[in-house]
């Protein structure tokens, strides 16, 4: 593995950093008190290329590598990891499903507008009684004629509130357990389909959580994604690749905490003396760094396994796992280091300990992660 970047991931990095302190730096705080997602600036990433990261061209992406993703979620999570999650939502559990488990049809006919954000899609795996135990889902999908009827309900469902394409996992077997799940394209009009109201967050209070309600709601057949009752798998690999990413946002979110530390700790008087020369403070801001730079590490290793085709899964679990660990712990310290500055809303390290939260819940908990990586240690 090379530790240089190329010149194109180079350039990845430095526009993203660019457009993220241009762009959103300056609103992130007002996102967040507002609980308002940045519609207009995730329409304007999408038209510089952002939501079509690993999309082919020919389907109207920029077809980068995973790293190149990573770098640009990184920069994006250090100044907004609310807006960062729309951008997860749609590069990784969204286009990534499409591009790798959708008819070459449904491809030219959803990738080109999810790719430059004329559309947003959302994934809707989790229901109100089956999280971890993705399997245990209820939302059901009975065939009838060319088409199948939807019924069931779903819960925390990221970017709900304005997505425009729902890809849906419905027991099609409910007798054959995971064998028994597909994967659906559902369009927000289709009648009989609801979204409902937005939940009120902890942290990423940017971004949008919604419940989903199917009540009879008719998807045409044609909407199958990838095989009838292998949706269960479909939800699983796009997980797998989707984790790399969160462990990108994770790893911005720590970058961000620690940039802050640094700073406060160069500026921040305490008997007599700056913070930095506290050798107290030093030993914090070393294990912040250390930390930071081993997840950075797992990250993109994980991203440069899945670019050179090799297995991954164990990879991006274990990059998941120590980045969103790491965020939690190194925004603490962050806080810490601020005293009680930061505990209030006017410093950006309160933001980022919130935010850093839920890295340890989504796209699998700490403790699927730490399953995923013994069953692949223990596997034949
Ligand atoms: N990668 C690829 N395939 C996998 C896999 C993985 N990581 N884990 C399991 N599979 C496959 C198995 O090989 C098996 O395939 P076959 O049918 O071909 O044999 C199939 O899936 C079933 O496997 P298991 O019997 O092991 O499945 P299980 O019911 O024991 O569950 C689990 C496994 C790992 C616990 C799984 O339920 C899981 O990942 N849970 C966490 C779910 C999750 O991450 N939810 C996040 C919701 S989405 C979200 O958060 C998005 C957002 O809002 C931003």
């Amino acid at each position: 593995m090379d530790f240089t970047l190329t010149p194109e991931q180079e350039l990845f990095r430095k526009s993203a950093r660019e457009f993220a302190l241009k762009e959103l730096e300056p609103i992130a705080t007002d996102l967040d008190r507002e609980h308002r997602v940045a519609l207009d600036v995730l329409r304007e990433l999408g038209s510089l290329g952002y939501l079509g990261m690993t999309v082919p061209e020919e389907y109207g992406g920029i077809g980068a590598d995973m790293l190149s993703y990573v770098l640009v979620m990184e920069e994006l999570s250090r100044s907004c990891a609310s807006t960062s999650t729309a951008v997860s939502v749609q590069n990784s559990l969204c286009n990534t499903l499409l591009v790798e488990f959708a008819s070459e049809a449904q491809k030219r006919k959803y990738l080109p507008d999810l790719a430059v954000g004329k559309r947003f899609g959302a994934f809707a795996l989790t229901e109100p009684e089956s999280g971890s135990d993705a399997a245990g889902l209820k939302t059901t999908a009975v065939a009838k004629g060319d088409s199948f009827i939807l019924n069931g309900t779903k819960r925390f469902i990221t970017s709900a509130s304005f997505s425009d394409i729902f890809l849906v996992f419905a027991l099609t077997d409910p007798s054959a357990g995971n064998r028994g799940v597909s994967c659906f394209l559902v369009e927000r009009d289709t009648p009989g389909f609801t979204v409902g109201k937005e939940e009120d967050k902890l942290g990423i209070r940017g971004s949008s959580t919604c419940e989903l309600f199917f009540e009879s709601c008719r998807v045409p057949r044609e909407n199958l994604i990838g095989e009838l009752h292998r949706g269960f798998k479909v939800a699983m690999v796009t997980l797998d690749s989707g984790r790399i990413g969160i462990a990108a946002q994770a790893l911005g979110i720590a970058q961000a905490a620690l940039d802050e530390a640094v700073k406060y700790s160069k500026e921040r008087k305490a008997f007599g003396k700056l913070l930095g020369e506290f050798q107290a403070i030093q030993f914090k801001l070393a294990d912040m760094k250390a930390k930071v730079e081993a997840a950075r590490l797992l990250t993109y290793k994980s991203a440069w396994k899945k670019d050179h085709k090799l297995d991954y899964i164990a990879d991006s679990s274990i990059a998941k796992l120590y980045a969103a660990e790491i965020a939690s712990e190194v925004a603490d310290e962050a806080v810490q280091i601020h005293g009680g500055y930061g505990y209030i809303r006017d410093y950006k390290v309160e933001r980022l300990y919130r935010d850093a939260r839920i890295t340890r819940i989504y796209e699998g908990t700490s403790e699927i992660q730490k399953l995923v990586i013994a069953r692949e240690l223990l596997k034949d």
